[in-house]
């Protein structure tokens, strides 16, 4: 058994800022991660991180922005920490030595994102989360945080008590990818997830194979709210072949888009006639597919990114990864052609519900960055939040699990006094088809006090499912896998109705039948993707069904969610957070109020333009 005072899961931007916290406030701080941190999805992100650090910007507009660019669903207190914090930890990174780009006085460079009334958006080129990611990873290496990487993490130590909140965790139990053998780790303070996002749920995303929601399932299976799972980003500007990124950070520069007539849609359309092609990334992807439905599409599938008006010396000197990407993946030429781009899954605006100091219902369990729920993006999440957040809430995570005061959080977790419990409304059963599969908490006689027990059993559980997985002989992971991507991206993507969501609901728990007769060919214990794939996805299959569950029921139109029955934001029945808690197999669905009273101000939900 491995131990240390924190355990953070995952190292990615989150991960890393939660260890460095950790670190500074005095606690031992292991990382485990099933990819060497470098390799993380945050190297991925392009665009920027939103910080009012200029004259002219306040905290308090970032704030609005963020508050209208949610659809009135995120949370004031969090919303307000982010805006307020993101100036002084964006300034860390460049005193750690991140490689901003910068205007010819030295000062650090701001650009234009979607749904921003200023341009606040601080980048490093078109790779942004990638100097993110190399600067705090040295900052990790100094310390001495101790990494355990290819270290691919199964579950959760946590008591079995009945109710969640009097549960507890004690540390994680992982899968060596090197050697095949399984371990615990306690964790004497805390656990922090930090796994990111979720988005090979869908066939069709920007995220890296890896990114398979892992910290959100354990997470729920031990017993924690997934709050507003239904709440998915398709970012507006994906390559069609692939899914690649091509940042945001183009339209702020001043990227066009253009249907198959040649026109500027946006605006000629009437999408958005301020903002047009910097309108927040929902109301562009809507109008992306709405002119390709209506017969204004490139070959019935994408329209147009043109670049070229830039000039190659603006292009080469603030998007030169854009021209690589475009060229290596669509085998387009940026600087020659239009880009052609299509929406494509990029963001999870849910995840595990947290208060502020990214705490979860659970004793001892914290999760910030992505695969969290805090929240601070509610309906729809601006371009350029998601580096703030990381950092803003990785480190009050890293702190609080080491033990700091952060003072008292006023975001409720768990089923507090608020919470409004619901039916779900399925055409099929939900849940595990076999309750005993191994789908439950890990438990332990003996409770709380015996934190090295709870390891134990748990460790004991996982060891017999690696067992039973290499003997196992049956249908192979990718099947089942697909059949979720597939009506995932049919039937939950930017536009939703009841009768595919259903059918979404229906294909899930045929994948989940298929599942039981999943088997691992591949017999080794020597990087055996066969074996981790399987164990990613079951899930997979908790996550789509949990975020369909919570699509189906959300009959309004807020944010990335849009219903064909109900094409209007319903804030007398829907200006709440949706609850899906794991009980015993099943999931539960429920609700809690949405918190707009600010510091000095409530913001009241207003009708959203751009
Ligand atoms: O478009 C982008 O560069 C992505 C940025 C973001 O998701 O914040």
């Amino acid at each position: 058994m491995h131990e240390h005072d924190v355990i953070v899961v995952g190292a990615g931007g989150a991960g890393l800022r939660a260890a460095i916290a950790a670190q500074e406030a005095g606690a031992d701080v292991a990382i485990v991660t099933k990819l060497h941190p470098v390799r993380s999805h945050t190297g991925a992100a392009e665009g920027g991180i939103n910080a009012a650090l200029r004259d002219g910007d306040d905290w308090t507009d970032h704030a609005y922005d963020t508050m209208k660019g949610s659809d009135y669903l995120g949370d004031a207190p969090a919303v307000e920490t982010l805006c307020k914090d993101s100036p002084k930890e964006t300034i860390q990174l460049e005193h750690w030595g991140m490689a901003f780009s910068r205007e010819e006085d030295g000062r650090v460079s701001q650009r234009p994102f979607g749904g921003l009334s200023f341009p606040r958006t601080t980048y490093a080129g078109a790779e942004t989360g990638h100097q993110l990611l190399h600067t705090m990873y040295e900052q990790v290496v100094k310390r001495g945080v101790t990494v355990y990487d290819e270290w691919h993490v199964m579950n959760l130590a946590v008591t079995d008590e009945e109710r969640p909140s009097d549960r507890s965790c004690h540390g994680v139990v992982a899968y060596d990818i090197k050697t095949g053998s399984v371990e615990g780790f306690r964790a004497n303070d805390g656990v922090i997830l930090a796994t990111g996002g979720l988005g090979q749920v869908f066939d069709h995303t920007t995220n890296a194979v890896a990114n398979t929601g892992d910290g959100v399932a354990m997470a729920y299976r031990a017993g924690v709210p997934m709050e507003d799972m239904e709440f998915i980003q398709f970012h507006p500007t994906t390559l069609p072949s692939t899914g690649v990124l091509i940042s945001e950070g183009v339209r702020g520069e001043g990227g066009i888009l253009y249907n198959d007539e040649g026109e500027r849609f946006m605006f000629e359309h009437g999408y958005a006639n301020n903002d047009g092609e910097l309108a927040s990334r929902d109301v562009v992807s809507r109008a992306e597919l709405t002119e390709v439905n209506e017969g204004r599409g490139i070959e019935d599938e994408y329209v147009h990114l043109d670049m070229r008006h830039l000039g190659e010396e603006r292009i080469l000197d603030r998007l030169e990864n854009i021209l690589h990407l475009a060229e290596d993946f669509e085998g387009a030429d940026g600087l020659e052609e239009p880009m052609p781009v299509k929406p494509g899954q990029h963001y999870a605006m849910g995840g595990v519900e947290t208060d502020e100091n990214g705490e979860t219902c659970i004793d001892g369990l914290y999760a910030a960055g992505e695969c969290a729920c805090v929240s601070v993006h509610g309906g729809n999440r601006l371009g350029g939040n998601a580096l703030p957040e990381l950092i803003v809430f990785g480190r009050r995570a890293g702190q609080h699990a080491a033990g700091d005061d952060l003072g008292e959080p006023q975001i409720t977790t768990g089923k507090s006094d608020d919470y409004e419990p619901a039916e779900i409304d399925s055409p099929v059963p939900v849940g595990a088809v076999d309750p005993d599969e191994g789908t439950e908490p890990a438990a332990a006689d003996g409770g709380a006090a015996d934190g090295d027990a709870v390891l134990d059993t748990a460790v004991e559980a996982e060891r017999e499912r690696v067992e039973e997985l290499l003997d196992s002989e049956g249908i192979n992971h990718a099947e089942v896998r697909s059949e979720v991507q597939e009506t995932m991206t049919a039937n939950v993507n930017v536009f939703r109705e009841e009768e595919g969501l259903k059918q979404a609901l229906a294909d899930i728990r045929d994948a989940r039948e298929r599942y039981q007769e999943v088997g691992v060919s591949d017999p080794s214990r020597t990087f055996n993707t066969d074996l981790i794939h399987t164990m990613e996805t079951r899930n997979i299959l908790d996550i789509a069904e949990a975020l369909t569950v919570g699509a189906l029921a959300r009959n309004e139109f807020r944010g990335a969610h849009w219903r064909k029955e109900n094409q209007h934001r319903d804030d007398e029945n829907w200006l709440k957070h949706t609850l899906i808690t794991w009980n015993d197999g099943e999931p539960e669905l429920g609700y809690k109020p949405v918190i707009l009273e600010g510091e000095d101000k409530t913001y009241e939900p207003k009708v959203r333009s751009y």
